[in-house]
């Protein structure tokens, strides 16, 4: 197993990290436009891999020809928000990092499967997929996993009960219009609309919503990486070994849940084959209007990363 991750900054150097610790992989090449930065992040977590008792072998590097034949490509370059800024913000810059590395990187990996992280979300997940051609099953994007992990936090800081006995989901965009889903949410098996009060869980929807910005606000500099770099993790576990854990992913829609041509967080399954199926929930005439509207606006952000691309080639 090889897997490449673009991007040496917060989210793509702690996810090497947490992939050569869990040992997902032989050897994981960090690469960055930043000059020395991914060696020096390489060989520093290739040095601690005696004592974590890894034999994962880490490099950095600026030279996408040492990617070539990766397994798994996770694409984190790009900008990061500060105070102020929503994550369409970042939809110029990032648009054409993504659009770059992608590019460069499937010249050198046509048959991997690639995880996108770079904001907005689900934009730039449809950017890969364009970018690399490949078909929807190998272009995914991690959002869904994020979200409902901190949605499942705020629940069990709520009830004073364990994290792994709470389930929950968050479908849509990667954005202030995601749709967390208290009827979809159980502890233990109990409805979780059973032990909280509808203000309370709307409080926690709410918070789950805005987790993103409450980071941002703390660190001021940057945003949000640890739960970020876990939840890539998580994937790349179920894909590596076969899993075929069931996780909120954004993928390319043709049709599921009445949608064409958006990417959008959605239940998928996770296996040897990167997305093998698509969940689609029954979901009430409430959630569907949240939904839609979340599609909506990704399907309008999608519209102007287009344009910008097009504008670039021109
Ligand atoms: P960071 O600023 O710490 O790191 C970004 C890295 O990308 C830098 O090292 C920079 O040199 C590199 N980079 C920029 N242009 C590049 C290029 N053309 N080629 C190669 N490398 C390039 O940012 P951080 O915190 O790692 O976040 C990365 C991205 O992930 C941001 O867009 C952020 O919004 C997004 N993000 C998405 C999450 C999600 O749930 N999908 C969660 C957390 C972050
Ligand atoms: C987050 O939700 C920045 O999108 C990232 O923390």
């Amino acid at each position: 197993m090889k897997i490449t991750v673009i991007g040496a900054g917060n989210v793509g150097a702690t996810t090497a990290q947490l992939l050569a610790n869990a040992e997902l992989a032989n050897e994981i090449i960090l690469i960055d436009i930043l000059e020395g930065i991914p060696e020096g992040k390489a060989l520093d977590m290739y040095e601690s891999m005696p004592v974590l008792e890894s034999d994962s072998r880490i490099i950095g590097t600026n030279d996408y020809a040492l990617t070539a034949n990766s397994d798994i490509v996770i694409q984190t370059a790009g900008l990061a928000r500060k105070p102020g800024m929503t994550r369409d913000d970042l939809l110029i810059i990032n648009a054409n990092i993504v659009n770059t590395c992608i590019s460069n990187a499937v010249k050198y990996s046509p048959n991997a499967f690639y995880i996108v992280v770079s904001n907005p979300l689900d934009v730039m997940t449809y950017l890969a997929l364009k970018a690399t051609g490949l078909p929807r099953n190998k272009v995914v994007g991690m959002a869904g996993i994020l979200d409902t992990s901190r949605y499942v936090s705020f629940i069990s800081m709520e009830l004073g009960v364990s994290m792994q006995d709470i389930r929950g989901m968050i479908l849509g965009g990667h954005g202030d219009t995601m749709v967390p889903l208290p009827r979809f949410t159980t502890v233990s098996g109990i409805p979780v609309t059973d032990l909280i009060p509808k203000e309370r869980m709307d409080a926690i929807c709410a918070r789950a919503a805005g987790g993103g910005g409450e980071i941002v606000k703390y660190l001021k500099t940057g945003s949000a990486y640890y739960a970020p770099s876990a939840s890539v993790v998580q994937m790349v576990e179920s894909i590596v070994k076969d899993q075929r854990r069931i996780l909120p992913c954004s993928v390319l829609l043709e049709g599921e849940y009445g949608v064409n041509d958006a990417v959008v967080g959605v239940p998928v399954v996770l296996g040897k084959n990167c997305v093998e199926k698509i969940i689609e929930l029954k979901l009430n005439d409430e959630e569907t209007g949240l939904f839609m509207n979340s599609v909506n606006h990704v399907k309008e952000t999608i519209a102007e990363a287009l344009e910008i691309i097009a504008k670039n080639n021109a």
